[in-house]
């Protein structure tokens, strides 16, 4: 997720820019630039980290320009440096691009451009475009951005500046959000209105295909093909932080809404049409084959995406997988060998105890597989093979988002695993495929149900304790429903293996204690029902997550929240979806600070 601000009009366009990426560095802060067309030419100032060292930078320097585009970046293809910063350029110097998204099918166009005589100076996808648009210009920028854009898999916001014909901002949106702001002489582009509220209240929010040529004097909005379209001008009432939500309340709130986009860019260039292709992990099929074990370490959330990975990766690719807390792990002296597989799971890529167990295990000399979110973490930098979760970057303390792509991660993994180790047939990958790329459109579904949820969480928050129960990959996703309530809500929730209950457990359950049944597994649906019995039986008050057409457990369970169906594999992805708003609202009936609960922190860099 990076950030984009355009300006063109009357006023001094980098105090513009700059002000605006300001605004944006929620969405990230690995390197910032900005671009404007000075003396003919196109200038660009751009520098890894934050917007105020560009700020300081051009500090003084009072260019003259009134037209500009900006960019804040979170890294994706090419680690944070100077040379990845956007805006990028083409060879000659008269293009100038802004992106935010993935373009998947860059390594083909660069190479095709590079035939060319074309010189990419950065590791980026995003560099072809510049590219593109010298090799495609012949005197009309907007039918140049029209056939560039064509040649483009992925998603992407993107404003383009050439100094050919300053006059004029292109802007192209493709599941990467974008908005133009409307003036007087002047207008405005922005991945969202935090960045112009200063300057006006008056929007075009642009949808998917839409293309806008922005002037000082007027907005022109266009399909792909050249069709001028017409959009609604949205006011905008929000004040600038809650503008900085997105409108939403909190960042959380924001963030479990924006699961759709993240699992769409996790899978991005990624699934295709028969196999996965993993770009940044290079086992050779040879030892993927030969791998006698897996270990996966992690903390907290990423630790419970690794419980699941741990019923994936066994199920699908037939290796026997070992989970660990990192904070544990060096000092059980792990039975580790050199030829096993370590797998490091960190959102931030910074956690001191999962990079400490990284150290350990590379100092037994095991290869090593980090799923992150952050490029150029430490855990990436450290690691052999990297998969990338595409979430954009996580305010929130509580995770939600990487979580969600951290499974997803998982799953794509042990589905390549398996078709190279021939552990899944041909209809099993085919099943597994349709319901991957299904899943941003049925979280989408669940999304639209928040307001049941909230009717549940009201009506328990008040309670001392809850308990979570779920058998296989319901209790990976009970574990971590439970973790999201008591770190945001403070409330007592403990998760526990369904069939443990009767173990221990159950003697906590007495008249109205609220127990969160998740019963979408198929294969123990019958154990879990004598489960919601037990408790049933012992006047617990249970609120089971089911599958869509389970008319059935409704005869047991005092409330049920239905999600779609999917496969085994991917289920923690949705089941988990009901939990994080479950625990969201209840942290709001309690009157809690949502995004910034107590003792804790986002990246816990200490051991
Ligand atoms: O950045 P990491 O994934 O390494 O962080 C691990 C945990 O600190 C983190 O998941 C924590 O448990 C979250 N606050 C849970 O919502």
């Amino acid at each position: 997720m990076c950030g984009i601000v355009s300006y063109i009009g009357h006023r001094k366009a980098v105090p513009v820019l700059i002000e605006g990426l300001e605004k944006l560095e929620y969405r990230g802060y690995d390197s910032a630039g900005i671009a404007t067309v000075l003396d003919g030419r196109i200038w660009c100032e751009k520098a890894v980290g934050r917007i105020s060292v560009v700020a300081g930078r051009v500090e003084g320097k009072n260019i003259p320009s009134a037209v500009g585009i900006g960019h804040i970046r979170w890294a994706t293809h090419g680690r944070p440096s100077d040379i990845n910063s956007h805006p990028h350029t083409d060879c000659s110097g008269r293009f100038a691009v802004a992106h935010n998204g993935i373009i998947e099918n860059f390594a083909e166009l660069k190479a095709e451009l590079q035939e060319k005589g074309h010189e990419f100076k950065s590791q980026t996808d995003t560099e072809v475009l510049p590219h593109l648009l010298e090799e495609l210009y012949q005197g009309d920028l907007v039918g140049a951005v029209r056939q560039a854009v064509a040649r483009l898999e992925g998603s992407y916001a993107l404003a383009i500046l050439s100094s050919e014909e300053p006059d004029k901002i292109v802007a192209v949106r493709k599941d990467s959000p974008l908005v133009v702001g409307l003036g007087q002489g002047e207008n405005f582009l922005a991945s969202d209105v935090t960045a112009i509220l200063e300057y006006t209240r008056d929007v075009y929010i642009l949808e998917n295909g839409d293309m806008a040529v922005i002037t000082a004097d007027g907005v022109q909005l266009t399909d792909r093909e050249g069709l001028p379209i017409q959009r609604e001008i949205f006011h905008v009432e929000w004040d600038p932080v809650r503008a900085e939500k997105g409108g939403y309340d909190h960042f959380m709130l924001k963030e479990i809404h924006e699961q759709p986009r993240a699992l769409c860019d996790t899978m991005a260039g990624r699934l295709k049409t028969d196999h996965v292709e993993l770009a940044e992990v290079s086992i050779s099929p040879e030892t993927i084959k030969a791998l006698p074990k897996i270990f996966i370490v992690a903390c907290g959330t990423s630790y419970h995406a690794g419980m699941v990975g741990k019923y994936v990766i066994e199920k699908l690719a037939r290796i026997p997988v070992e989970v660990d807390f990192a904070s544990e792990f060096r000092y059980r002296d792990p039975m580790l060998k050199p030829e096993d597989l370590v797998i490091v799971i960190s959102q931030s890529g910074e956690t001191a105890d999962t990079m400490a167990a990284l150290r350990e295990a590379k100092r037994v000399g095991s290869r090593i597989l980090a799923i992150t979110n952050v490029v150029g973490s430490s855990v990436a930098r450290e690691a052999d093979d990297i998969i990338y979760t595409w979430a954009g970057p996580e305010i929130s303390v509580a995770s939600t988002k990487a979580y969600t792509t951290q499974v997803l991660s998982l799953v794509m993994l042990a589905l390549y695993f398996g078709q190279v180790r021939g552990t899944i047939n041909h209809e099993e990958a085919e099943e597994l495929f349709t319901a991957l790329r299904l899943l941003p459109e049925q979280v989408e579904t669940i999304l639209e149900q928040a307001t049941a949820i909230k009717t549940i969480a009201d009506k328990i928050a008040q309670n001392e304790h809850v308990f979570f129960i779920g058998r296989s990959i319901d209790h990976g996703a009970a574990l971590e429903g439970a973790l999201k309530l008591k770190e945001i809500s403070y409330l007592h929730a403990e998760a526990y293996a369904a069939g443990e209950l009767k173990h221990g457990p159950l003697a906590l359950i007495t008249n109205g204690v609220p127990v969160i049944a998740l019963a979408t597994q198929d294969d123990v649906y019958d154990k879990m029902l004598s489960n919601i019995q037990e408790v049933k039986a012992r006047e617990g008050y249970v609120i089971a997550v089911a599958n869509e057409g389970n008319e059935d457990v409704a005869n047991f369970a005092d409330e049920v929240f239905y999600i779609p169906r999917t496969v085994k594999a991917a289920s923690a992805i949705l089941t988990v979806i009901p939990l994080q708003f479950l625990a969201y609202y209840v942290s709001l009936a309690r009157g809690c600070d949502v995004d910034k609960p107590r003792n804790l922190a986002k990246s816990v860099t200490v051991e």
